[in-house]
């Protein structure tokens, strides 16, 4: 049987790692793409991939292009093109100079891969999957965006490290828009079933919801630019629960018609991903105070996708 086609669009940070935890998980052969600019580098990158695998043992295909046709019927196209924060930036900060580079990414993925299953990583993200979605008009289960599953992992690593207890055993939630609004939900967040809340005293957990919000920050401030392992690994995740039909439950950001009250935007939700994509946006029963932040976070995507829109 063939190996599946995975298309990463930006041979940046994260494009790099993607194609890195691609080969070590064995989901499928690799196209890393990037502009003509950049044509040498995705290709320097995908060479030095590939010679990898030779001490790996990994049968994995490797290839750097800036040719669209290359990525011709991918199965998964993983989307990072666009600038990075730096530091004293916000992600909406890059909305003028990202907003070209997704619509162009946008218009060439609908002519070279229309059957994909899309995950869009570049910021501001829940303002980029929209414009993604609506400039390609692919449906709603195949275009994702990937920020509540790495919101959560620093959610989590921030718990484990505070109540001293493994990693693994951590499930924490992180729901709403991808920016400093975004909504940690203690009362979906456990150590193996056991509530949070029993486990970490009030103000702990306070300290650590707010170092959760700005943990990009965290790291764009010490690097000078942003994550990238973490987000690579949020989105391998969803990646892998398509390629493998896995329907496991994560924080994506999905387009709601209706769910949880929001119609028309793109936000972070319980999804169950599988072979058909999101096969279903799971509905939690939230407190009143989740809910209220939840709007609050709401609200702030909303304002960046109406700059969107108004561009259109
Ligand atoms: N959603 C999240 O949780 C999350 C987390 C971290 C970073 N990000 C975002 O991901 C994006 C990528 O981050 P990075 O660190 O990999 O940046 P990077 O600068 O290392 O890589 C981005 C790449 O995109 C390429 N690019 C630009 N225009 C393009 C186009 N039209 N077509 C194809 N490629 C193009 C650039 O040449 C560059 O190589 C940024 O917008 C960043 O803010 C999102």
């Amino acid at each position: 049987m063939a190996n599946k086609k995975i298309a990463l669009i930006g041979a940046g940070n994260i494009g790099g790692e993607l194609a890195n935890l691609i080969v070590q998980k064995q989901l499928g052969d690799v196209v890393l793409f990037d502009i003509p600019a950049k044509e040498n580098f995705a290709k320097g990158k995908a060479l030095d991939l590939e010679q990898a695998t030779a001490l790996s043992g990994h049968q994995t295909i490797v290839k750097g292009t800036s040719n669209w046709a290359d990525c011709a019927g991918a199965d998964v196209l993983i989307i990072t093109a666009g600038i990075p924060r730096k530091p004293g930036q916000s992600r909406d900060d890059l909305v003028a100079t990202n907003l070209p580079i997704i619509r162009d990414v946008a218009d060439n993925a609908k002519k070279h891969c229309p059957d994909a299953f899309v995950i869009v990583i570049s910021n501001p993200l829940d303002a980029m999957v929209y414009e993604f979605k609506r400039r390609t008009g692919a449906p709603r289960s195949h275009v994702v965006g990937m920020a509540g599953t790495l919101d959560s992992a620093r959610f989590a690593l921030f718990i484990a490290r505070e109540a001293n207890v493994s990693v693994t055993d951590v499930r924490a939630m992180v729901l709403g828009g991808h920016g400093d609004d975004m909504v940690p939900v203690l009362s979906y967040t456990t150590v193996n079933g056991v509530p949070v809340k029993q486990l970490v005293a009030k103000e702990k957990l306070d300290a650590l919801i707010d170092r959760t919000r700005k943990g990009g920050g965290e790291i764009v401030n010490l690097m000078g630019t942003s994550a990238y392992y973490a987000p690579a690994a949020g989105a391998i995740a969803m990646a892998e629960a398509y390629l493998r039909d896995q329907k496991r439950l994560l924080p994506c950001a999905a387009y709601l018609d209706g769910e949880y009250g929001y119609k028309d935007l793109y936000m972070g939700v319980p999804v169950v991903v599988g072979g058909k994509g999101v096969e279903k946006i799971v509905q939690i029963e939230l407190s009143t105070d989740e809910k209220a932040a939840l709007e609050k976070s709401a609200k702030s995507v909303q304002g960046i996708v109406d700059v969107v829109k108004k561009s259109a």
